[in-house]
């Protein structure tokens, strides 16, 4: 038996900046081409943050269009989750900051860190609060900057990473054909090296040293996280499927995080779904890490691939090592 109420998605938004890099750029940059980018990778370009803008600038720009697409206003709120990697900055999280800029007083807002997989956790947090009862609308934002933390003398990771936001408002639902039916979390921490960023925490205090060795960048051992990715990621899908009694006739999208495109086809293709039944977007914006699944979704929405009554599976993989998945009717 089904429990409710279930968190429906009532409205979608995505935060993106203006200023395009493309691979073309980094062929300026780094010893690298376009070439070698798109057959490995999928990816064209990237957005990138300009002076002035941050990672609350991205996630109050989607905030905003979720909260108008939902038909509410920020004061009808009762709490705001943010998933990132990349805080507005350290203390305080980037959730308080954000309540602050939609001019929202007095409601819960926090924080919740699982990198790649964090909108994915996000969601599921925020789904758990409204099954319990305890909260009828919540904000759930996936958002990274992640130029931050590129570094962009090495061409094994700067080629992948992007800046960009999406949320969604979920809301109560009695309705049994709508919202989250189901959400799966995973982590394994023993693969935590994989991929890191070794200095700027209690372990490394941010130093003249530590910037000097470029240690605030991520470093990643690219064909590990590829093995790994392309496992779970096939994992989640027959979860999803499995848990949900659902053949690949009755899902109408797959939008998995937006990571490599050989990563989303090895692992789609393990259950025939057919490349009309899978959202990418990697080509315009790459890897944004939490901003990634709710940015696909909510240009799948925009673009009509899924709408009213569509059954979507989500899946996400991360740093931690993270990994997560969810299935919704809409
Ligand atoms: N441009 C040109 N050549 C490059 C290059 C680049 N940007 N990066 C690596 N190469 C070279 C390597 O030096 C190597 O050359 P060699 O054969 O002469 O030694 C060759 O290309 C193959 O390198 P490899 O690292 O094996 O490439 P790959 O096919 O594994 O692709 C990634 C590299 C990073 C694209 C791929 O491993 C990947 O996507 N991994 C997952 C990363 C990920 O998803 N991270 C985020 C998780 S949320």
């Amino acid at each position: 038996m089904a429990n409710f109420p279930r968190a429906a998605i009532a409205g979608l938004g995505s935060g993106i900046p203006e200023k395009v890099l493309s691979n073309a750029d980094l062929e300026k940059m780094l010893d690298t081409n376009d070439e070698w980018i798109t057959q490995r990778t999928g990816i064209k370009e990237r957005r990138i943050v300009s002076p002035g803008q941050s990672t609350v600038t991205l996630a109050v720009q989607a905030a905003k269009e979720a909260i108008a697409q939902a038909g509410i206003t920020a004061d009808d709120l009762d709490l705001i989750v943010c998933a990132t990697i990349t805080p507005e900055m350290p203390l305080p999280t980037t959730a308080c900051v954000i309540q602050s800029e939609l001019g929202v007083k007095g409601i819960p807002a926090f924080d919740v860190v699982a990198a790649c997989s964090g909108y994915l956790y996000g969601l599921t947090v925020g789904s758990q609060f409204i099954m319990t009862g305890k909260y009828k609308r919540v904000l759930v934002i996936g958002v990274d900057v992640l130029s931050s933390m590129t570094d962009y003398e090495d061409r094994g990771t700067s080629i992948l990473f992007g800046d960009g936001a999406g949320a969604a408002v979920l809301v109560a639902t009695d309705d049994e054909d709508k919202g989250i039916i189901h959400t799966v979390l995973h982590a394994e921490g023993s693969g935590w090296n994989y991929i890191h960023v070794p200095a700027g925490g209690t372990r490394k205090v941010t130093s003249a040293e530590t910037v000097a060795n470029r240690e605030h960048f991520i470093k990643m051992r690219g064909r590990d996280v590829y093995k790994f990715a392309v496992e779970k990621m096939q994992w989640l899908l027959g979860d999803c499927l499995e848990k949900c009694n659902l053949t690949v006739d009755d899902v109408d999208m797959v939008i998995p995080h937006q990571v490599n495109l050989r990563i989303i086809t090895s692992a789609t293709r393990k259950f025939n779904f057919p490349m009309e039944k899978v959202f990418v977007n990697i080509d315009k914006y790459g890897n944004t890490s939490a901003g990634s699944v709710p940015l696909a979704m909510s240009e799948a929405w925009r673009e009509g691939a899924i709408g009213p009554g569509s059954t979507v599976i989500l899946a996400a993989f991360g740093a931690g090592l993270t990994w997560a998945g969810a299935v919704i009717k809409l």
